[in-house]
This record gives C-alpha cells, sequence and structure tokens, in this order.
C-alpha cells in the first residue's frame, strides 16, 4: 500500500514527481478528481475532490507524507485554500501525522493577484495546522512560461508584441520535482524554501530564443500589455537570485521540447 499521496499526481508537475517516486522504486497514490489515469503503472488513483472532500480520507489512509500539488488558478479559492483546508484536516483526522509538503510559488507573499493570495493563504494553513511540514515555493516552470509565449501568438504570428518589463526566472519542472522527491524522503523542513531557474531573462529575450530554436522567421515587439499575469510578473517579485539552483537553461528546455 502506498505510503505517499501526491494531490494533482496526474497533473504536469504531479506526473513528474510520480514517476521520480516509480523510479526509487516508491509507489505514489494520486489524488485526481477528473479520475486522470496514474501517469506511471503501480500508482494507486484515488477519485477526489478537494472542493467538497469527497476521497480525502481513502486518500490519506495509512499515509506518511503528502506532496499537495492540487491546485487551480481559475477556483483558487475553492481549491487551494478551502480544499487545502480540507486535506489538512483530513490529514489531522488521519492519525498518522503525516509530513505535508506543499508547492508553492515564489512571490506569493508580494502579489495581490487573487491566485497568489490564495496560495499565500494556503502556505498559511499548512504551517498552523500542527502537522509537520514543508513548503517549496518555485518560479515559473519553462513550460508554463512556452504556454503564455503560445497564448502571445508566438507560434503563428508574424510580430509578436511581447509584454514589456517582464522578467522571469523559469525552472524546469523536473529539477522542481525532484526537489520534492527529496524533501519527501527528509525530515520535515518546517520552513519556507525557495528555487528558481538558473538566469533571469527578459521575457523578449526569451521570445527570441524560442523563434530561433523553433526556426521561426518573426519580429518580436515589446508592447505596453497589462494585466494577470504580466503586471504580477513585473518588479521582480516572482524572482529568486539567491536561489537560481536550477541547472537546465531556457535555451536548453526549447532544444529539448523542439519536437513537441
Ligand atoms: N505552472 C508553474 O509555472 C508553477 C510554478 C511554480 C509552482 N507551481 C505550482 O505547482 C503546482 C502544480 O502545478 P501544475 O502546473 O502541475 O498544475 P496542473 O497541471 O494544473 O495540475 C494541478 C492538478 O490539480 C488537480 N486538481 C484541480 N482541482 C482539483 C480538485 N478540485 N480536487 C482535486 N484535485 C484537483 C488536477 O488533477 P486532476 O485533473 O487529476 O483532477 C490537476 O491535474 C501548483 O500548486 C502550482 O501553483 C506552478
Amino acid at each position: 500500500m502506498a505510503d505517499i499521496l501526491v494531490t494533482g499526481g496526474a497533473g504536469k508537475l504531479g506526473a513528474v514527481v510520480v514517476a521520480q517516486l516509480a523510479a526509487r522504486g516508491r509507489h505514489a497514490r494520486i489524488l485526481s478528481h477528473s479520475g486522470a489515469a496514474a501517469p506511471v503503472a503501480g500508482a494507486e488513483v484515488v477519485v477526489g475532490d478537494l472542493t467538497t472532500g469527497r476521497g480525502l480520507a481513502a486518500a490519506l489512509a495509512g499515509v506518511r507524507v503528502v506532496i499537495h500539488a492540487a491546485s487551480n488558478s481559475q477556483q483558487a479559492q475553492a481549491v487551494d485554500v478551502d480544499g487545502t483546508r480540507r486535506l489538512l484536516a483530513a490529514a489531522q483526522a488521519n492519525g498518522l501525522s503525516p509530513h505535508v509538503i506543499y508547492v508553492s510559488i515564489v512571490g506569493v507573499d508580494h502579489s495581490t493577484a487573487p491566485y497568489y493570495t490564495a496560495k499565500a493563504t494556503a502556505e498559511s494553513l499548512t504551517r498552523q495546522s500542527g502537522l509537520p511540514w514543508s513548503i517549496l515555493r518555485a518560479t515559473q516552470f519553462h513550460g508554463f512560461v512556452a504556454a503564455l509565449l503560445r497564448s502571445l501568438g508566438i507560434d503563428t504570428a508574424a510580430e509578436v508584441a511581447i509584454p514589456e518589463g517582464v522578467r522571469l526566472q523559469s525552472i524546469a519542472i523536473s529539477e522542481v520535482a525532484a526537489r520534492l522527491v527529496a524533501l519527501a524522503e527528509g525530515e520535515p523542513l518546517h520552513q519556507i524554501e525557495e528555487m528558481g531557474g538558473p538566469e533571469i531573462l527578459p521575457l523578449e529575450e526569451m521570445a527570441s530564443a524560442y523563434l530561433r530554436v523553433r526556426g521561426r522567421d518573426a519580429t518580436v515587439r515589446p508592447a505596453p500589455i497589462h494585466g494577470s499575469p504580466w503586471d504580477g510578473f513585473r518588479g521582480g517579485a516572482v524572482l529568486t537570485p539567491d536561489h537560481a539552483v536550477g541547472v537546465i537553461t531556457w535555451e536548453q528546455y526549447l532544444r529539448r521540447t523542439k519536437a513537441s
């Protein structure tokens, strides 16, 4: 029976965590509200929902470590705040007092964006739960930045307007997953740890590298684009230069994912 639960274990980060655990001979249990398939053979799936509490007791049975990677930026209050509260209450009730490792984002404590304030509240709930805890704040994943650039038309437009003044320190999801696995195998930190990618780059430069590696001929034009998420990415709050522990660069990520 699995003794480690990964909420959001079929999501982008969670799936990599589950695969890395499996590679180390540890079979995880996954909490999934959509009933997504397990990313690796041997992982157990429990269908449950953080917004209702359905399935949480079953998901937590016999669990000693919870990596809490489930999240929904469009339903942050219901999933990230109320759902985390439900998960923690169910974990307290399971009699094993599991180590809860909460996945957060660098800068959540310096933002008024609803998703970030929800994650800051979830951090507080975790810290105050009375359970052994660790919090890992990561910077934006490389794949997340690539998706943002695609939303700006980088795969199709002849001229791509890029929000000016944005700098990011994106990181490989595999490196964040590896740190979560190490935390799961160690003692609770009772601290917030930050980890960021190896370099801080202006978004225009990231866009130019994307086009170059993909072999696309388009112009990058800095533009005064405001609103979410761009305003939250200005001013440096989402950067963690003192914790630039990631090794895989943006350019390396682009080359590795070129075929996809
Ligand atoms: N993306 C980034 O750049 C970034 C950077 C730093 C930190 N993070 C953090 O990393 C974590 C994982 O992010 P991600 O990009 O891997 O997200 P993701 O792919 O969207 O995965 C999140 C998962 O949460 C689960 N979920 C959503 N609503 C749920 C509910 N009501 N009940 C139970 N599970 C629910 C979903 O699982 P099912 O579909 O299986 O139900 C989903 O796969 C999040 O906490 C995020 O804030 C992300």
